[in-house]
């Protein structure tokens, strides 16, 4: 598993990580998921109060294995007292610490980043960043960036999802900022329909034996971006997803391919 860091003097990453979302908003648990993930590597993991148990999950899930994981979650309300309990619920769920707190979908971010500077300054907060999902926030996303209030930013990118590639990545690159990839398989759309054995000759050469791994080599192939972090509820396929995790990276030809392949999956 190759490792980068998250953004100029952040801490050094695995490029494949595991979300949350769905999958580990689930009563009973999940902890086979979660221990798949750390021991192929995949110890960035991130999650939300949006995703309903996931949060709760992750953190019983990660029990005394706490400290080999990187842990992000999320503060999501405009509410400020909410905003308080959801941090203290986090840092209770995570031994004390969250390593990348993130403004989900930028809600109330002005003082939601308050919030979390002042869990940094009590040292509960290791970075702080902020995510959407959606190219109509990518403005607002570029004037948080700016302020240099964050050091990580979360963001879609898959070969569907390339609006990123206009302001969003090039400004990253520009301020020294991690990159957090979130729907590295287009929320599972992508991976529904593998193309034919054939078709992905051309990139077993790159060590991709699986359609999810092409995907995830065809994100971390831009340097700009440092951590995918798919998302699934089967111990496997975290397996399959972390192996895409290491080098050679894809060149251009490889890329267009796996392009071209994709925009053959709609
Ligand atoms: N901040 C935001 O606004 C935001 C929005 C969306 C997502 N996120 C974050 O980003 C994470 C990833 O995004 P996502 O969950 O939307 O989508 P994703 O990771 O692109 O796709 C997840 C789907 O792919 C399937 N899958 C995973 N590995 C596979 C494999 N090797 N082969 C075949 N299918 C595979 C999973 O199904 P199975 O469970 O059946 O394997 C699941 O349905 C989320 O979990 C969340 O943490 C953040």
């Amino acid at each position: 598993m190759q490792r980068r860091e998250l953004g100029a003097g952040g801490p050094q990453v695995p490029v494949v990580g595991m979300g949350t979302w769905q999958t580990l908003d689930v009563p009973e648990g999940r902890d086979d998921v979660v221990t798949a993930a750390l021991d192929a590597g995949s110890t960035f993991v991130d999650s939300s109060p949006m995703y309903g148990e996931a949060e709760r999950v992750l953190g019983d899930a990660l029990g005394d294995r706490r400290d080999e994981a990187l842990v992000a979650t999320k503060v999501w309300t405009p509410d400020d007292a909410e905003a308080e309990r959801q941090v203290q619920r986090a840092l209770g769920w995570y031994g004390g610490r969250v390593d990348l707190y993130q403004v989900h979908n930028l809600v109330g971010w002005r003082k939601r980043l308050t919030l979390l500077e002042r869990e940094r300054d009590r040292g509960t907060v290791v970075a702080i960043g902020a995510t959407h999902y959606s190219p109509s926030a990518f403005g607002e996303l570029a004037e948080v960036m700016r302020t240099g209030r964050i050091s990580a930013i979360q963001i879609p990118y898959n070969p569907h999802e390339r609006d990123v590639e206009r302001e969003i990545l090039p400004l990253a690159e520009e301020l020294g900022l991690g990159v957090v990839v979130m729907r590295p398989l287009g929320g599972g759309r992508l991976v529904a329909r593998a193309p034919d054995a054939a078709d992905l000759e051309p990139l077993r050469a790159f060590g991709v034996e699986t359609w999810a791994q092409a995907l995830l080599k065809w994100v971390l192939s831009d340097p700009r971006c440092h951590v995918a972090i798919p998302a699934t509820s089967r111990p496997g396929r975290m397996r399959e997803n972390a192996a895409a995790g290491a080098p050679p990276w894809f060149d251009d030809d490889a890329r267009a391919l796996v392009a071209r392949l994709a925009g053959a999956r709609l």
